[in-house]
């Protein structure tokens, strides 16, 4: 099997904030360009699934860069397994998704997912997704794109996915939450979520997902092409 975590590998970087339509947009780019897929939420999802599954505080930092140095996760297909668990619908969780982005505060906890997280950088490419995926975990990736929309576009999105997930959901409170977890995630010292310097940014508010992929497909196409990736 071919790997490496060379920087000669392509990667194109998707941020944004909860519920934009990052994950749809990553799945559909990876699946056009033959590319790897990372979900890196699901690094900050595990370590604060793990904390409330072991009871350590959410203020504990110190316990907290324990938990993500120890993190030992195994992908299969779109399962993910954590501690001889699988949790692929447990991660989902919208308070997994709150414990995520309190964790995902603190630099140490941060600095403990990175290395997992340029491991997934293999040939042929790699479709990374997250907040900060262009601008520190993949700083020279050769496509960027950050997408947003409306924050009552992406609570109803989130709440039809939990629905079809048959995961538990309220609008009002997903409403509240999606927009306490847009306020800590932008307005955090360490690793903000923004857009990367000469990023594409697409507003997807009005767009459907195919609209979304076409025209980041073109523009991705066109980079990779003109660097002769
Ligand atoms: O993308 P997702 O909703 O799964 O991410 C859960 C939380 O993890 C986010 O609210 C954010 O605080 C954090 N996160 C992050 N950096 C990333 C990906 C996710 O801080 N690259």
């Amino acid at each position: 099997m071919s790997f490496s975590t060379s920087p000669s590998i392509p990667v194109v970087t998707i941020d944004g904030p909860a519920a934009s339509g990052k994950g749809t947009l990553a799945a559909g780019l990876a699946a056009a360009l033959g590319f790897h897929l990372l979900d890196s939420g699901l690094f900050y999802r595990m370590v604060g699934w793990k904390a409330l599954d072991s009871g350590v505080p959410l203020s504990d930092e110190v316990a907290l860069i324990r938990l993500a140095i120890d993190l030992r996760p195994r992908f299969d297909g779109e399962a993910v397994w954590l501690d001889g668990r699988e949790l692929s619908l447990a991660l989902r969780q919208q308070e997994i998704g709150t414990a995520a982005s309190e964790v995902a505060a603190l630099q140490g906890v941060r600095t403990a997912l990175l290395h997992a997280q340029r491991m997934a950088r293999r040939v042929p490419g790699l479709v990374a997704d997250g907040r900060d995926m262009g601008t520190v975990v993949f700083p020279d990736a050769v496509c960027k794109i950050f997408i947003t929309a409306g924050i009552e576009e992406r609570a109803q999105r989130r709440h039809k996915q939990l629905i079809e997930k048959g995961l538990p959901s309220n609008i009002s409170t997903l409403l509240q939450e999606i927009g306490e977890r847009d306020v800590r995630d932008a307005g955090r010292d360490v690793a903000p979520l923004k857009a990367a310097p000469g990023a594409l940014e697409i507003d997807t508010t009005k767009l459907d997902a195919s609209m979304v992929l076409a025209q980041a497909l073109a523009y991705c196409r066109s980079r990779l092409k003109s660097t002769d990736c």
